[in-house]
Order: structure tokens, then sequence, then C-alpha cells
């Protein structure tokens, strides 16, 4: 991707498994290009260096430093986002980190003001609802399709990763768990929909203590849970709306959906919220059939970065277009709004229902900004 004028220069810190979605997925967009690349892991920048065709720095000061760095983007582990964050915040530069925010609310919010103090843009993945299956089901819901939204479902089911993934401890440890994992899709998906969210209740358990990890060429042979591994929780929005939540490590098997919203009109169902595309189905109250919902806007991911993984790149984007003065869909107010009710939900409300103390607007509709 060429470096033209007005084009926003990114850093990537981190060049493990989602960074070649990154890589990819940027390469969609006219207005961002790649300045470089750094990981603790000489080895993992080097490689993608030369597959990617980007320079390698030699650690995340010496990338932040380049005056073409506009915006660095955390690809780093969880339990890593905050220390890696806080520094690059500390540059002065833009950052963009993938979920989740940190691996608590309490760190979270001490970053969030961190950035606001210092000026900095901040914002964080998931982006997934900026694409054409997130912002066909907004313009839904805006246009009242169906009515007013009384309830919600939304249901994290098994990752299954002690059947691929060679060592899934990082899944059943702090800054893991089902809610912290996959729910920051899910919840940013509900929010975007439905606004932000008054209070809340979770039930929490662990659901087997060790699990056997049968990958084949596994690094180990089985992993003590830390965590609670199974939450059950109801939240309701500000606007009145209340959603039936369950994220769980400990569903092998379902026929559950993974977003459907209930309105006075009917029901809508919206299709894998850790995906950027997908069918939006609408059935209201007397229709016989579920019918497809056009896309508003064209969809992201034609294709798939080669370990299959989805492209990224709208929320970077959207980072770069709120530089140049557009308002910052996936702002850091948003995400931790969103970490707030995740921090719950994989924790558990001992004493019954919580009031929220953050809040959030909805983000604005987005537009399509990619090339390809
Ligand atoms: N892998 C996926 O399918 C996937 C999908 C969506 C989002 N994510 C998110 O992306 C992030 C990264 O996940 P991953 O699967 O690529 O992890 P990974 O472990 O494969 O890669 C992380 C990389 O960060 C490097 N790193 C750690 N600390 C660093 C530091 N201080 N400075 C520079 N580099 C450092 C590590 O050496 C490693 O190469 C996580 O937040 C995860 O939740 C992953």
């Amino acid at each position: 991707m060429a470096s033209g004028s007005g084009s926003v220069g990114v850093g990537i810190v981190g060049c493990g498994n989602i960074s070649g979605a990154y890589f990819r997925g940027l390469d969609r967009f006219d207005g961002l290009h790649i300045v470089g690349c750094t990981d603790l892991d000489r080895g993992l920048a080097t490689a993608a260096g030369k597959r990617y065709s980007v320079p390698v720095f030699d650690s995340s000061e010496a990338l932040a430093a380049d005056p073409d760095v506009q915006i660095l983007i955390n690809l780093t582990p969880p339990l890593a986002h905050e220390t890696v964050t806080r520094a690059l915040i500390a540059s002065d530069k833009s950052v963009f980190t993938e979920k989740p925010l940190t691996a608590s609310f309490a760190s979270a919010a001490t970053l969030v003001d961190e950035a606001r103090e210092r000026g900095v843009l901040f914002g964080s993945a998931p982006d997934t609802f900026l694409g054409a299956a997130g912002q066909t089901a907004r313009a839904a819901v805006d246009d009242g399709l169906i009515g007013d939204v009384i309830g919600a479902t939304a249901f994290v089911t098994h990752s299954r990763a002690e059947l691929w993934h060679p060592d899934p401890t990082f899944l059943f440890i702090r800054g893991g768990g089902p809610a912290l994992d996959m729910g920051p899709y899910y919840v940013s998906a509900l929010v975007n929909l439905l606004g932000p969210v008054a209070s809340l209740y979770a039930a929490v358990r662990i659901g087997s203590t060790v699990r056997p990890v049968s990958t084949p060429g596994r690094r180990i042979e089985s992993v003590d849970v830390a965590i609670p591994t199974h939450s059950g929780a109801v939240l309701t929005f500000a606007s009145g709306a209340i959603a039936t939540v369950q994220m769980s490590f400990d569903v092998w098997e379902h026929r559950l959906p993974f977003i459907e919203l209930y309105g006075s009109k009917g029901t809508l169902s919206v299709p894998d919220p850790n995906d950027y595309d997908g069918a939006v189905s609408v059935r209201l109250n007397g229709e016989s059939e579920w019918r497809e919902l056009p896309p508003v806007i064209r969809g992201f991911t034609a294709s798939v970065d080669t370990d299959q993984l989805p492209l990224r790149g709208p929320g970077v984007a959207d980072l770069a277009h709120a530089l140049a003065g557009e308002p910052l869909r996936v702002g850091a107010d948003f995400a931790l709004h969103v970490i707030e009710v995740l921090d719950h939900i994989a924790n558990g409300t001992r004493d019954g229902a919580v009031a929220l103390t953050t809040t959030t607007d909805r983000p604005a509709p987005a537009k399509e900004t990619w090339t390809a």
C-alpha cells in the first residue's frame, strides 16, 4: 500500500496470530499505509516484515518515534494490553488496541483517563459492528422495522480451543474466559444496536476444573481452570430493553442463535458478531417466513487471510478519519462501557443487580470506507 498525501501511517506492535489479518486487511484502505512492525519475538517480526513487505523496527519505542506513524496498533495478548497501551499512549500517538481493552474494567478506566489527559485518540476492537451485518441491523432498528425493542438474546458458545489450539491456557486464566475473549463482539454489537446498559446481574461458575487438551501436536496435556467458564446474565438497557445473555466455554453442542432482538413488530436475527458480514433476517409479526434484509453497505471480508481469520481494518480506518475530525465510532468511552459490562459478566454480581458506572452514546452509523 502506498504512502500518499493525506495517507495516515500506522505501526503494528505484535506480529502473532491475528497480525496477518491486519497486514492484509489494512491494504484495503486508500487512506492508510503501514510504516512498520515490531514484536518482542524478533523472528516473528522479521517473518511478517518479509511476508508483507513492511519495515521491521527494533522496539515499539522506535516504531512510535517514527514521524510517519500516527496510529499505533496493539496486537499483543490481552494480559499485555495494559502495559503496552500505556507506553504507546505516552508517545502521544493515537492508539488502536485489539480486544479486550485490558483484562479488567479498573485498569481500562485508568488507561482511558491517561489517554484523555494526554489528548490522545484511543480506540479499540472489536470493530466488527462497523461491517455490513452490524450496520444493516442498526439501520433496521433505527428505521423502526421491528418496532420498540423489548428484549434480546446473545449466546457465546464454546470455541472448542482444547481441540485445535496447541496451548489454550490463556483462555482459562485471568484475561481469558468466554466473556473477555468472545464477549466483546456480542456486547459491542448489542450496545451499537440498543445503546448503553443501565444495570445487570450475572451468575458464574467453573464448568470443569481441568480441561484435557487433545490438539494434534499439543504443547500441553491439560489446563487447570482458574476463572469462571460459564456466565448467565440479564442486562437492562437504558432504553428499557432486557437482554438474556449466556457466555460459556461449557456449551459444546447447541441450537442457539448468535443475537436476536425481539420488538413490538417482529424479530431481528443478527449473524455472528465475530464477523463483519453475514445475513441479517427479519420476521415481522404475522409473516410466515424470515426475510433477509439487503445490506446497507458492501461486505468487507470477501476473503480471509491465510490463517482463515477475517481481514481487519475498519476500526483503524475509523480512527484515522477521526484524526481528520469525523466521529470516532470505536472510541474508548464505548469500549470502556463494554468492558465494564463484560467484567461483571465474567466475574458475576454476587449481591444482585449492579448499576453501571459508565455510559456511552451509540456510535454514529458507519460509512463504507474500504476499496476492495
Ligand atoms: N488470534 C485470533 O484469532 C484473534 C482474533 C481476534 C482478536 N484477537 C486478539 O488479538 C490480540 C493478539 O492475539 P494473537 O492471537 O495474535 O496473539 P499471539 O500470542 O499470537 O501474538 C501476540 C504477539 O505479541 C507479541 N508481544 C507480546 N508482548 C509484546 C510487547 N510488549 N511488545 C511487542 N510485542 C509483544 C508476542 O511476542 C506475540 O508474537 C489479542 O488481544 C486477541 O484477543 C486474536
